[in-house]
């Protein structure tokens, strides 16, 4: 496991101290000592159950939850049947999210009915949410463990307090002050792993959630991030991805200022390490000094993710995104121009409110001109508690469904002849897992995050091959490997 440390030499006769991450290695040690005895009494290990929905920041953070989890002693298993604890890491980004986990809670019920020692904790970002949070507290009284996304890091001791109080424990913070460094964690991929950069969001588009539930923008400390790269590294990795809500404004609010463009080339100076995402880049904070970063670090991947939410300038600045459609244009035509084989991904949300037929139009022509690699489209959502939630003239279901459809066919049609554009070249892959559908073949992801499908052995995964691209599918391709050059 990544950051494991010896928890035999912390003294448990003493008070924790107030000192992180000294404080959560403490509780990690405590409730080691609780895992065992429970599993001495009941035979077996004690199973850990981990559903995590949503993005990559999620998906980092249950990382992390698993970590501690695992060295107090959890086993982690793949079915909730069966387990001891279920960890919930939630999303709220859009309402059907929501009702999701409201269902799952339900089946958990009668897991826990058929077994009452089972421990359910439910954290994430809907629990940021104070009306979840007084729904769990009054209608799901079997829940356990409430927190947030403030303080996973707590996982530890509030799983401690609960077990040892017997009470069901909710623990909310509004936002973090501090970053609490050097946990560790269970990564799921040994060659690739995200790295947080920075935290929340100052950007309040008007349909978003994100900024009431993930904080401010607290960005890591360069040193901090390039150390933790380094570990990462040495126990294996080749690829990193940069996590943030807004990469591109990464460092504006440390005490010494650095930029999102110098930490690139920092990292990209890196021995060892061989590929460099980020996630997420707002366009209104995409300098040139970001531009000839990506052009000359020749680690960072050939892929860009943009996203445009709306081709209506109009609509645009009713989401408070501070770039009209011209703009986002003239800043595609620049990239372009300097790095002619980025591949370029979006989001687009359809049907915000006021959204006319001209406004979806707009939409309809940025996707023809800038000609995606793939996009995510999504249907407006209304997330109470954002200022669009209140715009009065909300989009017909009818009229939205409508465009949504007209939209995903444009989009995935323009996706397909984009992604064959380089059949015939030899591009190089990261292999990353077996193929589920063929065996013998092995899928690797090329540098425009592009799949393709070959022969291959499973030794191969965590490496970085030559693929010639023989078959363009649409989505992804078919190839074979080719030597290597000297
Ligand atoms: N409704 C629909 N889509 C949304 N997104 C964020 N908030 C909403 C919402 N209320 C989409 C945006 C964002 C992506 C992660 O989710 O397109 O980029
Ligand atoms: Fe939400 Fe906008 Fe922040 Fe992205 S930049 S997380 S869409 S508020």
């Amino acid at each position: 496991m990544f950051n494991e440390k010896d928890l035999t030499a912390i003294d448990l006769t003493q008070e924790a101290t107030a000192e992180e991450p000294l404080r959560q290695y403490y509780f990690m040690a405590k409730l080691r000592e609780l895992v065992k005895t429970l599993s001495e009494e009941r035979g077996r290990p004690l199973l850990v159950y981990n559903l995590v929905v949503g993005c990559q920041m999620n998906a980092k953070d249950s990382e992390k939850l698993l970590g501690i989890l695992l060295q107090a002693g959890f086993v982690e298993t793949e079915a909730e049947d069966g387990a001891d604890l279920v960890v919930y890491n939630t999303c709220t980004v859009r309402e059907n999210a929501n009702q999701k986990v409201y269902g799952r809670l339900g089946y958990l019920n009668s897991l826990k009915r058929q077994n009452p020692d089972m421990l359910i904790a439910m954290c994430g970002c809907m629990m940021q949410e104070p009306h979840v949070v007084e729904t769990i507290r009054t209608k799901y009284r079997f829940v356990d463990l409430v927190f947030g996304t403030h303080n996973i890091y707590k996982i530890a001791e509030l799983l401690y307090l609960r077990v040892t109080t017997g009470k069901m424990v909710i623990d909310i913070l509004k936002d973090a002050k501090t970053i609490v460094e050097d946990l560790p964690a269970q990564r799921k991929y040994s060659f690739k792993s995200g790295v947080n950069i920075m935290f929340g969001c100052n950007n309040f588009c008007t349909y978003c959630i994100v900024p009431y539930v993930r904080g401010r923008e607290r960005s890591r400390k360069a040193e901090d991030i390039l150390k933790e790269i380094r570990q990462l590294v040495a126990d294996g990795v080749v690829e990193v991805m940069l996590l943030g809500q807004n990469v591109n404004s990464y460092g504006k609010d440390l005490e010494e200022p650095v930029s999102f463009a110098s930490l690139l080339r920092r990292v990209n100076d890196i021995p060892g390490l061989k590929r460099i995402r980020f996630m997420t880049s707002h366009p209104k904070d995409l300098s040139d000094e970001l531009i000839e970063a990506m052009r000359d670090c020749e680690k960072v991947c050939r892929h860009l993710h943009l996203p445009l939410q709306s081709g209506s300038s109009r609509i645009l600045e009713r989401m408070n995104r501070h770039y009209t459609k011209e703009q986002y244009l003239m800043l595609v035509d620049k990239i372009r121009r300097e790095i002619p084989d980025m591949a370029l991904t979006t989001d687009i949300i359809v049907g915000f409110p006021g959204e006319t037929e001209e406004d979806f139009e707009d939409t309809m022509d940025v996707v023809r001109r800038v000609r995606y690699d793939s996009a995510f489209t999504f249907i407006y959502s209304k997330r109470t508690g954002t200022p669009a939630a209140s715009m009065p003239d909300q989009v017909a279901p009818g009229v939205v469904k409508e465009r949504f459809d007209r939209l995903l066919k444009l989009v995935q049609q323009i996706a397909s002849e984009t992604v064959g554009k380089d059949c015939g070249k030899v591009l190089e892959a990261l292999v990353e897992e077996e193929d589920e559908h063929q065996p013998g073949f092995i899928t690797g992801r090329l540098s425009n995050n592009v799949m393709v499908h070959f022969p291959g052995g499973r030794e191969l995964i965590g490496t970085i091959v030559p693929v010639r691209l023989t078959e363009a599918k649409g989505f992804y391709y078919l190839g074979r490997m080719e030597p290597y050059k000297e």
